[in-house]
């Protein structure tokens, strides 16, 4: 079964082949991505509408990329994914529409994907990929959620953020220190120049005897620290950066082994943007090894959105018989969708 998977939920273009034999797990046959990154650096963070149109011109010479690097044709897919939310509405509505035009055209069936169960799935698509069950920490630009997963479709959430996501504080955080959109992986390079004890900030929730997170105060005792600084901040600014990036950091992983702590597992698995930071990694990597539990994370340049991702969770879900592709062509988009709603039918 060759799956197409396109994703076009933000600001990246995403498409990729997987193939999936029997019940072995699907192999990543090619991926393409366009990041629109640079475009949206001049406004300080995603124009919607700029997106949306950006996604029209690159899905389909991306999806001739892979065809040709997969050495693979259009006639040989078997059924068309595509991200069918959380996210933008009109870049949702770019994929769900190429897709769906594909399947018609093909007369192929096709299959809505949630974005998150993609980032959930994708270390899958990793050379030493996971077992069941285990321990979620899912960390992107708009998600912080730590999840019981039970297997394809059976997921529980333990805990999540109340108001930003890390992903968000990163980037809000970076931004008050006058740094380049999206500010997660700048804060994080700049942080390696930093004295993460410098400056002494807010870790909320982090004794609140649950798995929540808040990170919006986080924010505001940055732009606090920030405006004290005044002139100087510009000579301490990668110390102010060390700073955020800990506190953050400790957040998630002090949360995280509670998460393995109340659930008894011992198995980790990191996706989502956020989910690429050296510093989060190397303390999850020691917390953990220190407890017998098995890290997982998908590879590096698989943590942030992508189609392979997509393709992924659409042959899983179809191999575990938790969805069904259909070949009804009348899409809709769902900007909003919690990850738990998929609970098996
Ligand atoms: O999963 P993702 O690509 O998009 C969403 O679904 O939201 O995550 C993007 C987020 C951004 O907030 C970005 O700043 C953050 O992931 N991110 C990082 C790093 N790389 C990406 N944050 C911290 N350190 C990184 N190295
Ligand atoms: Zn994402």
């Amino acid at each position: 079964m060759l799956v197409l998977g396109i994703e076009s939920s933000c600001d990246e273009t995403g498409v990729a082949l997987v193939e999936a034999q029997g019940s072995a797990t699907p192999l990543l046959r090619a991926h393409a991505l366009h990041s629109q990154i640079a475009m949206h650096q001049a406004y300080g963070g995603v124009v919607p509408e700029l997106a949306s149109r950006d996604h029209i011109r690159r899905v389909l010479p991306l999806a001739q990329t892979v065809f040709a690097e997969a050495g693979r044709q259009l006639a040989d897919v078997d059924v068309v994914a595509y991200t069918r939310g959380p996210g933008l509405a009109g870049a949702l509505l770019v994929g769900a529409g190429v897709a769906c035009a594909l399947g018609a055209a093909l007369g192929k069936p096709v299959l809505g994907v949630h974005h998150l169960e993609g980032h959930l799935l994708s270390p899958f698509l990793s050379a030493d990929p996971p077992e069941f069950p285990f321990v979620a920490l899912l960390v992107s630009g708009g998600h912080t959620q730590l999840m019981r997963v039970d297997g394809v479709g059976h997921y529980e959430i333990l805990g999540e953020t109340i108001d930003d996501a890390a992903g968000e504080a990163f980037d809000k955080s970076a931004k008050l220190m006058g740094l380049p959109y999206p500010g997660g992986p700048w804060l994080a390079k700049l942080a390696e120049q930093g004295d993460a004890a410098a400056f002494k900030l807010p870790r909320p929730l982090l004794h609140s005897g649950d798995l929540d997170f808040s990170f919006a105060g986080l924010k505001t005792a940055v732009m606090t620290q920030a405006k004290k600084l005044g002139g100087e901040l510009e000579a301490r600014k990668a110390d102010l950066a060390a700073s955020t990036q800990a506190a953050i950091v400790e957040v998630l992983l002090k949360k995280s082994m509670a998460a393995l702590e109340a659930t008894g597992m011992k198995r980790l698995v990191v996706a989502g943007g956020v989910g690429a930071n050296h510093d989060l990694r190397r303390q999850l990597d020691a917390a953990c090894a220190r407890r017998g539990v098995r890290v997982h994370y998908p590879e590096l340049h698989l943590c942030t959105d992508n189609g392979a991702m997509i393709a992924m969770a659409a042959a899983m879900r179809l191999q575990a018989g938790m969805a069904a592709a259909t070949p009804r062509y009348a899409f809709d988009v769902k900007p909003r969708w919690p990850l738990d709603s998929l609970q098996a039918a």
